[in-house]
């Protein structure tokens, strides 16, 4: 494959986007069919709620509860076509440069290529590559997991901390928690990512240096937050061991071998990957090594397996069946044609506990583009906002507006049919909850209903429920690491599917730049002995000014 190749175009190679006759379709669309509730579609097709599902490498999607007929599929499926969506697919698959700002392939699907099948980029087989490195990660993995990997004192390692922010952080942290039931439950794994010290702080406040394994993730190894966090785990570890004994509680996992050797970390004790992933896709590169050392390498590969599961379904099950398409564009029709804003993902599960937070990154770094990739400004939606927490907590908190706000909030359920810890029938409890809320707000509760339950006329306004409110119900048999690799490779690739049909670049985030530039030329004043010469803005300059004058160092 020649990865030079350029990206296939989609809505550039056929005007601007809205102007599309696939688009005008589906707004002309969207009005004339404004007033039909889901009360309408599902009475006028019985079978609704078993027609409007789809499967793929384990999981289950319910999208009945959208506000979609069949005309409205199609007219999306139109829109796909016409935006060159199955060669959009095959061209991330193949290794094209698909990131066209960076000029780089986005190839997290190699990263779960079983062992000897092979993927060519600049012929170089980079299967080959990927499965090296997963050897590395298993055996050191193994040897933490057993005790054979110790501490400089010769003690057994019983924490090990993960250093590491953003794509480097989330992924790990998300699969962490959500995999702890498989987890080896005699090692602790903290998550440090903030440049507040607090982090740092709290994180070790209670560990033995000795027993400590620091594990440094960095795509770039310049991350500002990443080495200054690493450099005070070097401090405490070094002021309690001595300098030689880095060496034994100090791994890197980055793509810049000159950066982990300047840091001080021998790069024997370093763990690659490569620039064609993206630090938001890399939870199944090296930077789950903490992920593998929780759970061990059969389970990592079991997550593996579940995410190559799901790129399977993905580049080969037809538009209509195809989990990741039918996800992406049900996101598009809300976003771009019913006005919703944002996306509620509800897991009811508190392993996913940080599974929305996990999703934040994936979707909106990716997604939060305001120009095409040829530059020109959108005059449409592209990401929608991403939110959420685990239910049932959040039903006590802001599924008010959810059902009974002004705003459409397009809601992601997500739920397991057996429990990973069964309690009496607390599980059934939780499900019940899960197919209560999508009931709800699909299809309400009419003034006649609340009249008719005897309500004085006063309240009655007040307990309505529109319904209507649109949601999808993901369902897996048990949260396993394949189940959960399928989930994560769903929403991936649901994102590039919308990315696809904004024809933006997911794969680049110039946005977050321009913060960390002023945050180093503001650092700098801060710390100035002299009084700085501020040339900002005057809200600047006098925040900068009250913070010198209030601050305490101590
Ligand atoms: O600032 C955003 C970002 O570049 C993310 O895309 C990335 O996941 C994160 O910072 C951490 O970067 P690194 O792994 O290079 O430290």
């Amino acid at each position: 494959m020649d990865a030079k190749a350029p990206a296939t175009n989609g809505p550039a190679t056929g005007g601007p986007l809205t102007q599309r006759p696939q688009w005008q379709a589906l707004l002309q669309h969207a009005q004339a069919t404004r007033d039909r509730t889901l009360r309408d579609w599902f009475a006028d097709d019985p079978k609704r709620g078993t027609r409007l599902v789809a499967e793929g490498a384990g999981l289950y999607l319910d999208y009945s509860r959208q506000r979609v007929g069949d005309d409205t599929l199609a007219l999306l499926f139109d829109l796909a076509h016409a935006c060159a969506l199955p060669a959009r697919i095959q061209a991330m698959f193949t290794g094209q440069h698909v990131n066209v700002t960076e000029d780089r392939a986005a190839l997290h699907v190699a990263l779960r290529m079983p062992a000897g099948t092979r993927l060519e980029v600049d012929g170089t087989d980079v299967v080959s590559e990927v499965q090296a490195v997963l050897s590395r990660m298993s055996g050191f993995a193994d040897r933490v997991r057993d005790g054979r990997w110790t501490g400089a004192t010769g003690q057994r390692i019983r924490n090990v901390i993960n250093i590491g922010i953003g794509g480097s952080d989330l992924g790990p942290v998300m699969a962490y928690e959500a995999l702890r039931h498989y987890s080896q439950r005699d090692l602790t794994l903290r998550f440090v990512s903030n440049v507040d010290p607090t982090d740092f702080i709290e994180a070790t406040r209670d560990l033995d240096p000795a027993q400590t394994l620091f594990i440094v993730c960095s795509k770039t190894f310049t991350t500002q937050e990443t080495l200054t966090n690493a450099r005070a785990a070097r401090d405490w570890c070094t002021a309690a061991l001595g300098e030689g004994a880095i060496a034994r509680h100090f791994v890197a996992v980055s793509t810049n071998a000159e950066g982990v050797r300047d840091f001080g970390i021998d790069t024997d004790n370093m763990f690659g990957f490569w620039d064609w992933v993206g630090g938001r896709y890399s939870m199944d590169s090296a930077i789950g090594l903490s992920t593998m050392v929780a759970i061990g390498p059969a389970h990592f590969g079991d997550m593996l397996a579940g995410f190559h599961a799901m790129d399977v379904h993905f580049r080969g099950t037809p538009l209509e069946r195809n989990l990741p398409v039918l996800m992406g564009l049900l996101g598009v029709w809300n976003n771009d044609f019913l006005g919703a804003a944002t996306v509620a993902v509800l897991p009811y599960a508190q392993y996913l506990k940080r599974f929305p937070a996990y999703l934040q990154q994936l979707t909106m770094e990716s997604n939060g583009k305001h120009v095409t990739r040829d530059g020109s400004r959108c005059d449409y939606q592209t990401g929608p906002i991403y939110w959420g927490e685990p239910g049932t907590n959040g039903q006590h908190s802001f599924y008010q507006l959810i059902h009974q706000g002004t705003r459409i909030v397009p809601c992601d359920f997500i739920g397991f049919c057996q429990p990973l810890n069964p309690l009496d029938r607390q599980h059934d409890l939780l499900m019940a909850n899960l197919f209560a809320q999508g009931e709800a707000l699909a299809f309400g509760k009419s003034l006649q209903q609340v009249q008719d339950e005897g309500t004085p006329e006063r309240l009655a306004p007040h307990r309505v429920f529109d319904g209507n409110r649109p949601s999808s119900t993901i369902l897996v048999d048990r949260l396993t690491p394949h189940a959960l690799g399928a989930l994560v490779a769903l929403y991936e690739h649901s994102v590039y599917v919308q990315g696809a049909i904004w024809d933006i670049d997911s794969f680049d985030q110039w946005g977050v730049e321009l913060g960390k530039q002023l945050a180093r030329r503001t650092e700098a004043e801060i710390a100035s002995a002299q009084a700085p010469s501020l040339q900002h803005d005057s809200s600047t300059n006098a925040l900068i000014t009250r913070y010198r004058a209030h601050r305490r160092r101590k």
